[in-house]
């Protein structure tokens, strides 16, 4: 498949290095530019970044030109920003990435091209902060440059839906620009391209998919601490709702949400609701009480260790899973942090394994954490900790399990003689 327009991808990260491999493979001459030298030389050696499977086959046949230098992506047709867009300590949004990326595409820019922002952004980023650093440089929007926003939806380890076949929204300021877009959408992805009637809609459409998320989870993991106060297993109640076939969707409890999604996406809505008076209440509650699962999971360690006689202080605790979710080695606002900062502030020795991030494991493996440790928290459901054989912690000595995200048999804990304390089970 041939494609004339060059197409540049700016950050290369979990959105933007899939893309920029399948806008290659649809026949665009494809350039990536990222701040992190790191990360280029190592897709130039054709590495999968992403580790995401459905590119092994892909990156083959894709051919990104590393771009070292700004300058390199001034020819480019169709520029797309996918930087990060994280909230720092206090919550607050940062857009430093976007005005950064914006800036190397406005100060670069081959007149008429399109820029496509995929960043996730709340309502007004591109008509408030984008759209100035272009007309700062002396451009008119709609007229020497047309920009855009699509969101991306993409699910790290998601073994159906990826960047090829996820359908999108997208927006603009005007018709053109729109038009571009969806033609370029249109052109590599095999899924419904839904137009916009505005930017902001398409802005807005993101955080709400997200908050929705939010919102739901919060509202399990409040139940799970009710239901544990009357003796109610949560997942049962849950697994029973799920039976009606319409107007119910199972969500699940869990020792907290991370990612760079869902447990900062919200914050973005929060944040500019604020400009208009307005406080996003049901957001906030949301994310105070997704916020204190972690806290609530060493509660439950901490009643499990009084009844063997204990406190954290100097306990042996195993720690299985430290990325935020199963089988993918990403660290990003995962609620195990804050758990093991806390338990080493209060005195346990901890002894941690992630088989996906070797560089936040300080032990070797499964069998030293089961041999060194009184009880073990399971905060990853890696497909590595589901295969552990329930007996294998009884024959170590463990005395207590943690299920921070409900994977494990209870019963089966139960009837061995062990402690089981999972999250509203
Ligand atoms: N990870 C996801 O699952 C996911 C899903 C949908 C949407 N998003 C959104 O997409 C955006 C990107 O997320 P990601 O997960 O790909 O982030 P990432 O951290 O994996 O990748 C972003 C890349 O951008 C680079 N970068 C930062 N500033 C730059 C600049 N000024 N110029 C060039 N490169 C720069 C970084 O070095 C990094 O490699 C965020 O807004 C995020 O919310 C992420």
């Amino acid at each position: 498949m041939e494609n004339n327009q060059k197409v540049c991808v700016i950050g290369l990260g979990y959105v933007g290095f899939p893309l920029a491999v399948l806008c290659s493979v649809k026949g665009y001459e494809v350039y990536g530019y990222d701040k992190d030298k790191e990360k280029l030389a190592r897709i130039e050696k054709k590495e999968n970044i992403v580790e995401e499977k459905y590119l092994d086959e892909m990156i083959p046949k894709a051919k990104i030109n590393i771009v070292r230098d700004e300058n390199e992506i001034r020819n480019c047709d169709i520029s797309i920003i996918a930087v990060p867009t994280p909230v720092d300590e206090k919550h607050f949004p940062d857009l430093s990435f976007v005005q950064s990326a914006s800036q190397t595409v406005a100060k670069n820019l081959k007149p008429g091209a399109l820029v496509i922002v995929e960043s996730t952004i709340n309502p007004g980023v591109c008509d408030e902060i984008v759209r100035p650093i272009f007309e700062k440089e002396g451009y008119t929007v709609g007229k020497d440059v047309f920009i855009s926003h699509c969101p991306e939806r993409i699910n790290p380890g998601d073994s159906k839906w990826n960047v090829a076949n996820i359908p999108r929204v997208v927006g603009s300021f005007e018709k053109n620009g729109l038009e571009k877009a969806l033609d370029f959408y249109r052109s590599v992805i095999d899924a419904e391209i839904m137009p916009m009637e505005t930017i902001q809609e398409a802005e807005a459409v993101k955080i709400v998919e997200n908050s929705f998320r939010d919102i739901n989870i919060a509202f399990v993991n409040e139940l799970a601490k009710s239901f544990s106060l009357m003796g109610i297993d949560v997942t049962n109640v849950i697994r029973g709702a799920a039976t009606k076939p319409f107007a119910f969707m199972p969500h699940w409890p869990s020792r907290g949400v991370g990612g760079h999604c869902i447990p900062v996406d919200p914050y973005y809505l929060i944040e500019k609701a604020k400009d208009y008076d307005f406080d996003h209440q049901f957001l906030r509650i949301a994310r105070a009480i997704n916020n204190s699962m972690p806290f609530y999971t060493i509660e439950l360690l901490q009643t499990a260790l009084a009844e063997i006689g204990k406190s954290l202080k100097n306990a042996d605790i195993g720690i299985l899973g430290v990325s935020y979710k199963a089988n993918v080695g990403d660290l990003r606002e995962s609620p195990t942090l804050k758990i093991i900062k806390n338990l080493e502030e209060n005195g346990a020795k901890l002894h941690v394994y992630d088989p996906y991030i070797p560089e936040h494991s300080n032990v070797s493996g499964i069998e030293e954490i089961l041999e060194k440790s009184e009880a073990v928290m399971v905060l990853t459901d890696h497909r590595e900790f589901l295969e552990i054989a329930l007996e294998d912690y009884k024959k170590q000595g463990i005395k207590a399990i943690i299920d921070g995200m409900n994977c494990l048999d209870k019963k089966k804990i139960l009837e061995l003689g062990m402690i089981y304390k999972g999250i509203g089970r």
